[in-house]
């Protein structure tokens, strides 16, 4: 059996009032999977983890917390920025070089590669996005980190293109998306997690999570309804 990954990217969206409205809801819904068949991550904003990071644990609730973003640099005098070792007192994981950050904050290939190597020293799990494959050849050509560390790394295959808008969902088709995941493991030369991002929501995810080099979803837009994430949860069971 396939063990499922989902993680909820909820960009720059919600309140603490409305995290925890989501947070009930989910909860009433009665989440069944446990989390050896099924891990279930969270990105909210920072503002968002402590209140998340409490009723999660009070509830016990079967969701990790993951943070968005985290400095390139190890904590010190870095305004407005938050380190991998402050993130750690909340989360488990990390989306790193997210096509978003590298369009609007001019996030670059050597500060992906920074930041990975401190949420590894801090035991946070990466969930690098990879928007096309020329992007991990220069990962691999810089660095060994990936490949070495392949194992405590998930991968995402997401093309920019298929980042819902307005809306409005239009993911990849499903063929280039397993063509893409299986060469993002060839490259990287290990059994590798990999995942599929751009517009999951609760009608594609089940073709998408069967096909063969895919063993989950990042969805965004979908994951700030309870509901529909919950369907995506559901919607494939190895
Ligand atoms: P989307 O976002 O599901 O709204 O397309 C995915 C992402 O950008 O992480």
């Amino acid at each position: 059996m396939k063990k499922l990954f989902i993680v909820g990217n909820w960009k720059s969206n919600k309140t603490v009032t409305e995290a925890l409205a989501w947070l009930e809801k989910f909860k009433s819904l009665n989440p069944s999977y446990t989390s050896e068949e099924k891990e279930v991550i969270i990105c909210p904003p920072f503002t968002l983890l402590s209140d998340m990071k409490k009723y999660i644990d009070e509830n016990n609730l079967p969701i990790k917390l993951g943070v968005q973003n985290v400095s390139p640099f190890a904590e010190g005098a870095y305004t407005g920025e938050v380190s991998a070792r402050e993130a750690k007192d909340f989360v488990t994981h990390a989306l790193v070089g997210h096509s978003e950050r590298r369009k609007y904050f001019n996030e670059t290939d050597k500060d992906v590669l920074a930041k990975i190597k401190l949420l590894l020293e801090n035991n946070i799990t990466p969930v690098l996005c990879i928007s096309d494959i020329k992007q991990l050849e220069y990962y691999l050509k810089e660095d060994d980190i990936l490949v070495n560390n392949a194992d405590k790394i998930i991968f995402v295959y997401e093309p920019p293109s298929a980042i819902s808008g307005g809306g409005t969902f239009h993911a990849a088709n499903t063929s280039d998306i397993n063509t893409n995941s299986a060469e993002i493991e060839k490259m990287i030369g290990k059994a590798i997690i990999t995942l599929y991002g751009g517009s999951v929501n609760p009608e594609n995810a089940a073709e998408i999570f069967g096909l063969e080099h895919i063993h989950g979803g990042l969805p965004g837009q979908a994951s700030l309804d309870a509901e529909k994430l919950m369907q995506i949860i559901t919607s494939y069971n190895g």
